[in-house]
């Protein structure tokens, strides 16, 4: 059974003197039985969420790693700094594929670092607008997949917890959203990618697929009511206490009902 997930980015938002006690108010106000909660705060906020989230069963993540150990790199951060600090890393969102010009090639060597230092990896892929009206979604986002993920090690991937989350490029940010229809297709689509192309086989089953997106507490029910998607990667809403704590509760029915459902005998 794969687990339910709710992710906060919560990108280049919140200081150090304010993300701890953000942090804990959403902590607080989300204890749910059955859901992974992971905060994604700015770099210099890890520390102060860290300490904020101790014993709350809350797991703190990155938002992007260097593909490198050490050395010459001026303002990048690596895995193993983040020992301590994060558990979890977003990698090859879209806003750094976009802005930092983050490659497929890239994003591989990241994921591979991440969980060379025991991180967790959320790995973001997702279709721009024009590429959804040209009917290339699922093509595209199979490339990425196959860009990123090609001779990398399934079984060290799959033993870090690695997650995908797809987030269509034109819903986020922007109040529009996947139909939850089209978000289930393509988590089966990436799915299908990683068992048949990429011959992760079974495994592939066991890989939980996030939909982000202008995620809310108002429409993340119709993500969550579709069996191939296992809960939410969340930008702006995330940063709100009231929606992470509508998020989380309604994230919580769904585990409860798929914990049910894998009770049952057969
Ligand atoms: P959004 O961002 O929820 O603000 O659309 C999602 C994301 O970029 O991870």
């Amino acid at each position: 059974m794969r687990p339910v997930i709710i992710a906060a980015n919560w990108k280049m938002n919140t200081t150090p003197a304010d993300a701890g006690e953000l942090a804990a108010t959403i902590a607080a106000r989300t204890e749910e039985p059955g859901v992974i909660r992971v905060i994604c705060p700015p770099y210099v906020c890890l520390a102060a969420v860290r300490d904020a989230l101790a014993g709350k069963n809350v797991a703190v993540g990155a938002q992007n790693v260097h593909h490198e150990q050490a050395g010459a790199y001026t303002g990048e951060i690596s895995a193993s700094m983040l020992a301590g600090l994060a558990t979890w890393v977003i990698i090859g969102h879209s806003e750094r594929r976009r802005d930092e010009f983050e490659s497929d090639e890239l994003i591989g060597k990241k994921l591979a670092r991440a969980i060379g230092a025991g991180l967790r990896p959320i790995l973001c892929v997702g279709e721009v607008l024009a590429e959804r009206e040209a009917g290339r979604a699922v093509e595209v986002v199979a490339t990425q997949l196959r860009g990123a993920l090609a001779g990398k090690d399934v079984e060290a991937l799959t033993a870090a917890g690695f997650v995908i989350a797809y987030e269509p490029v034109w819903a986020i940010g922007t109040g529009r959203t996947a139909s939850s229809a089209d978000a289930a297709a393509m988590a089966e689509a990436i799915r299908s990618t990683l068992a048949a192309d990429l011959g992760w086989g079974r495994l592939a089953e066991d890989v939980p697929v996030l939909y982000g997106g202008s995620v809310t507490s108002a429409n993340i029910g119709e993500f969550l009511g579709e069996h191939s998607i296992d809960g939410g990667l969340v930008g702006g809403a995330s940063l709100k206490p009231d929606e992470m704590a509508g998020m989380v509760a309604r994230a919580a029915m769904t585990a409860k009902a798929r914990a049910g459902a894998e009770g049952e005998p057969a």
